[in-house]
């Protein structure tokens, strides 16, 4: 099939494991997909959709990302260090069982990334940065519970911002929802980049084209590769039961960045201007898309 895998027999126990016979179940399904992969669409792998027992998974594991950032959005402020919040997600998902997926994942250090002002993405937490007023923030948590992967990202404005670093915030959130719009069961990928892009770009900002999201739940990076910048009208095809995120980093400069730093982490706008981000996890179902973590 398109997947490379054996079709089950008509009578067979479906591949998704509901204990239902294949031609009550996902056959239907299955030559929707070899069809779109017969006409020559990308169509995801079968072992890329989650089914049900995966979904609950996930979301006992989101509702621990979420928890771990409402926590931190209450105690967030001027004079607080990126290295308190890292704490304050460490303890916070450890205390409800879970572990904090960064911390080790490729050598990464800590339990969260914190980004600060020019800093695009993997901003390592420190007690020497003291967070200020007029800053913005990115904190990017992600969690593992009972082996389900969970990943979402939230800006964070200290006291009172300049309207332009505002502005950036509240659009790069408007994108990514433009990006949300745009995902629509059977539809393509290409399509929500593409409306991240054309929302971010109407604002003249600039849309980072090196990150993006990505498929998640049984890893924390799995495929698809979401860009922000990608054409209408391709890419994969987007099935129920896809999972993966949206998370475009929006510069208030050009779009190139600086990857130079010798910690071999932290991401920075090559002109130095501000970037902001926001990132949601969601499900593709069969009438429009679930929001899994936030
Ligand atoms: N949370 C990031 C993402 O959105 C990944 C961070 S990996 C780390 O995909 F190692 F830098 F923490
Ligand atoms: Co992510």
């Amino acid at each position: 099939m398109y997947d490379g895998e054996e079709q089950p027999g008509r009578n067979d126990a479906c591949w998704c494991g509901s204990g239902r016979k294949y031609k009550k179940c996902h056959l239907d399904f299955d030559e929707r997909l070899q069809g779109l992969y017969e006409q020559g669409f990308e169509v995801p792998e079968r072992a890329l959709l989650k089914s049900a027992a995966d979904i609950e998974g996930i979301k006992r594991s989101a509702a621990i990302n979420i928890g771990v950032l409402d926590h931190v959005a209450e105690r967030i402020g001027p004079g607080v260090t990126t290295e308190e919040v890292d704490r304050w997600v460490h303890d916070y998902t450890v205390e409800h069982g879970g572990i904090p997926a960064d911390l080790n994942y490729e050598g990464y250090p800590k339990s969260v990334c914190t980004s600060l002002n020019e800093v695009v993405c993997h901003g390592i937490p420190s007690e020497d940065d003291v967070l200020q007023e007029g800053d913005i923030v990115n904190v990017d948590c992600s969690t593992i519970l009972d082996g389900y992967y969970s990943d979402s990202s939230r800006m964070f404005c200290i006291g009172a911002v300049s309207p332009e670093r505002q502005r950036l915030v509240d659009e790069t959130k408007k994108a990514l929802e433009a990006g949300l719009a745009a995902v629509k069961p059977w539809g393509l990928l290409g399509d929500v980049g593409a409306a991240v892009k054309a929302h971010a770009n109407a604002c003249g900002f600039s849309v980072v084209r090196e990150f993006g999201g990505h498929g998640i739940g049984l890893d924390f990076h799995e495929d698809p590769f979401v860009s922000h910048v990608s054409d209408p009208g391709t890419g994969m095809v987007l099935v129920p039961g896809l999972v993966f995120t949206i998370e475009p980093m929006v510069n208030a400069g050009k779009q190139e960045i600086d990857m130079s730093d010798p910690n071999g982490w932290t991401v920075r706008t090559a002109d130095g201007s501000d970037t902001a981000q926001w990132e949601v996890q969601l499900v593709v179902t069969e009438d429009g898309y679930e929001l899994l973590s936030w």
